[in-house]
């Protein structure tokens, strides 16, 4: 496709909610930087100008990929956010291991994963660990993704509900409201997270709103109506459509379909 000019590129406000859309994907731990960078250019030539204009599209690499998407996006002038998939709360030091918030921003990382399902149950990340790595991208100028979603066993013993409620309250209660409003929630039920088995429409709605009424009575009817919610969890071309229609949902977050670039711009174009 021919060169896109960047200003063509930006998303619309969706006039329903007064928001823009954000569809991101998230690849977890695969693509080295070298097929990282072969997605990329073939998700740029699958893509038309239009579908920038539906939503923002957001590629959360691992951490070996971004510089070279970084350099890959720049000098193509392609439309892409860039977004990490974890990093840790504090700034620098004997840490080893770990990259922090300031050295993602550094690469131009727009994004950054907090809590993600997989972070909590195979890492041990607690909310109070999400909490500050939250507010540490929050610091480095960048936007976090919070991750939240309950268990199929709280799904079966009703407290979804509950389980969400915790998460974000304990999530956001060193965030102040300025920062608060640019914040990006994806509601991952963590049932429907590479199973195949989607949440419905309905399920995706429920939580999203569920997600921006806690906002709303924990700060104020402005921060909740600013921040973004996402549905995450077996997206695919399939059910993309449906599950972003939702007038409560702002966007997707996509795993292994993200890996396709040809299934990834289905998804998009949906
Ligand atoms: P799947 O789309 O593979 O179910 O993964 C969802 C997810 O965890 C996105 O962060």
């Amino acid at each position: 496709m021919a060169a896109k000019n960047r200003e063509t590129l930006q998303p619309k406000i969706n006039p329903n909610t007064n928001r823009t859309r954000l569809i991101a994907g998230n690849w977890k731990m695969n693509m080295n930087h070298l097929e990282a960078i072969q997605a990329v250019q073939k998700l740029h030539y699958l893509l038309r100008p239009a579908d920038y204009g539906f939503a923002e599209i957001c590629v959360i690499a691992p951490f070996v990929d971004l510089r070279s998407l970084q350099l890959l996006i720049d000098s193509d002038s392609m439309g892409f956010s860039l977004g990490a998939q974890n990093c840790y709360f504090e700034s620098k030091g004997a840490f080893t291991g770990e990259i922090s918030a300031p050295m993602l921003a550094k690469l131009g990382v727009r994004y950054v994963l907090v809590g993600h399902s997989e972070r909590r149950t195979i890492f041990g990340e607690d909310d109070s660990i999400v909490a500050k790595k939250l507010k540490a991208v929050f610091e480095s100028q960048m936007i976090p993704i919070l991750c939240v979603g309950e268990t199929e066993q709280e799904k079966q013993a009703g407290r979804s509900s509950e389980v969400l409620t915790r998460q974000v309250q304990i999530a956001i209660e060193a965030v102040p409201d300025e920062l608060l409003k640019r914040i990006v929630i994806a509601y991952e039920p963590v049932w429907a997270i590479g199973t195949g088995l989607a949440a419905t429409d309905v399920d995706a709605s429920w939580g999203a709103s569920h997600i921006r009424s806690v906002i709303r009575s924990l700060r104020s009817a402005a921060v909740s109506d600013s921040a973004h919610i996402l549905y995450g969890g077996s997206v695919n071309a399939g059910n993309a459509r449906s599950l972003i229609d939702s007038e409560s949902v702002d966007g997707l977050l996509v795993g292994g379909a993200s890996l396709d670039p040809e299934e990834f711009a289905r998804i998009v174009q949906s």
